[in-house]
């Protein structure tokens, strides 16, 4: 698919229990079935999670998900971000970025963590372009050994222009 979104295209809304099935549909499309999240899960995350769950829609049908965890502390981090195959590319991620932004600021956070498998290059360069520094890396964190690339955004609050 050649195109771009614009913002108004991508709506980011919260997750019930319904949607838990069509997000397992995703998870297994995206993620290696060591690194997948469960029904179970999906569940708590969803219904008894501290941290902030949203889908991530097109056209009115989710493509993708977020999970933000650790709002409780001074830098929260996001746990999960996935947009399905068919729809990688044209900015979703970009916009949910945007927001998981917008949604730290106005909540007085000023940075954002998170890991990646240092083997998931598109995702590494995704969140470089997006202004993440790596700042460590932890053996053997993932279900097969694979070692995790520690990564953070330190947030400013835009100029505005006078
Ligand atoms: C990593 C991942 C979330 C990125 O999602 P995505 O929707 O494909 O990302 P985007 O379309 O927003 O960005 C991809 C590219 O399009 C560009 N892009 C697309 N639309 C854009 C827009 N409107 N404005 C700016 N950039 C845009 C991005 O800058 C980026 O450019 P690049 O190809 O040069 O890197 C996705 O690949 C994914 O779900 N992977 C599987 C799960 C995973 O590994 N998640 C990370 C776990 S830590």
């Amino acid at each position: 698919m050649e195109m771009l979104l614009l913002s108004s295209d991508v709506s980011i809304i919260p997750a019930t229990s319904e949607d838990i099935i069509d997000l397992m549909d995703i998870e297994r499309r995206c993620f290696k079935i060591g690194d997948r999240f469960n029904y179970r899960q999906f569940w708590y995350l969803i219904n008894k999670g501290t941290g902030i769950f949203r889908l991530i829609s097109f056209a009115y049908l989710f493509r993708g998900y977020f999970y933000i965890g650790s709002v409780n502390t001074r830098s929260p981090r996001i746990y999960s971000l996935a947009i399905d195959p068919s729809h990688q590319g044209l900015g979703m991620a970009h916009y949910a970025m945007l927001w998981i932004e917008c949604f730290c600021l106005q909540n007085g956070f000023h940075s954002i963590r998170l890991e990646v498998r240092i083997d998931n290059k598109k995702a590494i360069k995704f969140y470089q372009k997006h202004g993440f520094k790596k700042y460590d890396r932890k053996d053997d964190y993932y279900a097969d050994g694979c070692d995790a690339i520690l990564m953070k955004k330190d947030l400013q609050c835009p100029k505005m222009d006078s």
